[in-house]
This record gives C-alpha cells, structure tokens and sequence, in this order.
C-alpha cells in the first residue's frame, strides 16, 4: 500500500509538473500534418484539415486553462494559396465553419480573437465572420487568441518597410529615430509581445515564413505528432521541455543567477 502511494506520489501528471509561474507569454504554433494524417488513414486531405480543427479547440483550451496570455496560430501561410483551387476553398470553408461554432468556446473562457496577415486576401464571407468574431470577443481578457491567415512573415516586414519610407518621405519620422522598437509598431503583431516559444508539429523543422522578426529570441520545440493528433497533453510536454531550458539572451549561464 505504502508503495502504492509512493508511486502515485512520484508520477506527478503533466500538468502539475508546469510551473505556473514561468510560462511564456507567448505560444506560437506551426501547425503542421493535416494532409499526412489524412493520408496515413487512407483519406482526402481535407478530412485532415477538419480533424485539425479539434487539435486547435484543444490547446487553445488547454492554454487558457494554464493561464497563457497569448497563443497565436499559423492556419494560412502566403504560400497556402498556390495549393490546388479545391483545397483552399475547403480550408476558408473550415475557417468561416469553426468561427461560426468556437464564438461560444472564446465567450466562455474570456479569449479575445485577433488575427495577423493580408486579411483583404481573405474571401468575403470568412473576412466578414473573422471581424464579426473579433468585434463580440474585443474585450475578453484571459488570453489573446491571434490566427495568422495568408500570413507571410516577408509580406509583413516588406509593408513595415513600405509604411516606414512614406513616413520617413513626408517628413513625419527621422530615418535617424528608426529603432526596433518603431518597427515592433508597425508590424501586423503590434500589440504582442516577443514569442517565448515555437512549436511545429509533424516533423518538418523549418520556420516556413512565419513570425520571422518576432521569433528572434523564441525557444523552438519540434515534435513528430501530426497536427489532428496533437492533444492537451502534447502542449504540457512542449511546456516542460521550455521550462527545462536556460534563455540566455547572449549572457553568459552565472550572469543568470
Ligand atoms: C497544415 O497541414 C495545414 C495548413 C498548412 C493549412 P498541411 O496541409 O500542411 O499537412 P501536410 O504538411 O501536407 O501533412
Ligand atoms: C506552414 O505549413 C503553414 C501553416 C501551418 C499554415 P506548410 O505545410 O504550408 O509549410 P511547408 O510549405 O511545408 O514548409
Ligand atoms: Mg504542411
């Protein structure tokens, strides 16, 4: 009995062994492997893409849950769009779809929608919903859910830069007072902090246009699982493995303590 309890004792579940008070502020995911698990099953991709849906449900639950301020979500890259016709329709489909059923899961966990990327490239219906949701979410607090939606992180910085040289033209700023933090402002990311840490399922380690200014400090996580398999329990283990780590920022280990 005795070493029953020992036992039960020492197997902490994930969960408890996060500590609450050194999570990142910020969570990027590259989620990654909707096709492959559609293939692997003998199915259409697009059956991936809406499996991958209850994978976003999931941890972003989970990460309102732990008390995460800030969770954004690569669903649509720049490069997304030069998939086949039928796909792209299906996965803006899917957007307008999980905006319409997850407005309730945003209300009842106090999570604000927000979203990063060239929305005007977006179709109609899914930019309408997408501000219909943000608008009704606007004054949620616990957490800040961002979706980059025909998000390229290239795009992005070459807009910074557009914006910053009419700036510079008309006289309004100096180039001498260009700094980081003027460029932070003018990024689509304006009102979030740096990326803690980045997580991409499905094995590829590659950054693939995403947050490429914002991840400059980020801890990487790579994991094998597919997207549509990715569970609570997948974020709990990316969370120990983050709090495992020394962020450094160029200090040396003993400036840290
Ligand atoms: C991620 O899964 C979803 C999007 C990029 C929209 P993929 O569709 O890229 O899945 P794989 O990489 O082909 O398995
Ligand atoms: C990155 O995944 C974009 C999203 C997850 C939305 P991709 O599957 O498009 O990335 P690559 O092209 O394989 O690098
Ligand atoms: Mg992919």
């Amino acid at each position: 009995m005795e070493e029953c309890l020992a036992i039960a004792d020492f197997d902490m579940s994930l969960k408890d062994q996060i500590q609450k008070d050194r999570l990142p502020n910020h969570i990027a995911i590259i989620m990654d492997g909707n096709g492959r698990w559609a293939k692997q099953k003998g199915l259409v991709r697009v059956i991936g893409h809406e499996n991958g849906t209850k994978a976003v449900r999931e941890t972003v639950e989970a990460s309102a849950e732990l008390g995460i301020k800030n969770l954004t979500l690569y669903a649509f890259s720049t490069e997304n769009w030069n998939r086949p016709k039928i796909e792209v329709q299906t996965l803006m489909r899917l957007l307008v779809k999980s905006l319409k059923k997850e407005i309730k899961t945003l209300q009842d966990n106090n999570i604000k929608l927000s979203a990063i990327g060239c929305l005007d490239d977006l179709p109609k219906k899914a930019s309408q919903e997408l501000s219909d949701v943000m608008e009704k979410t606007k004054n949620n607090k616990n957490m800040t859910l961002t979706l980059a939606l025909s998000y390229g992180s290239r795009e992005e910085i070459v807009n910074v830069i557009k914006e910053l040289s009419v700036k510079v033209k008309n006289n309004i700023i100096s180039p001498e007072s260009i700094d980081e933090s003027i460029i932070n402002k003018h990024l689509y990311t304006q009102n979030l902090p740096d990326v803690d840490l980045l997580i991409r399922t499905s094995g590829e380690q590659r950054i693939s246009n995403f947050l490429l200014w914002q991840i400059a400090y980020a801890e990487l996580y790579f994991t094998d699982i597919l997207w549509p398999d990715f569970k609570k329990e997948n974020l709990y283990e990316a969370l120990i493995n983050y709090q495992n780590r020394e962020r450094r920022f160029g200090k040396t280990s003993e400036q840290l303590t």
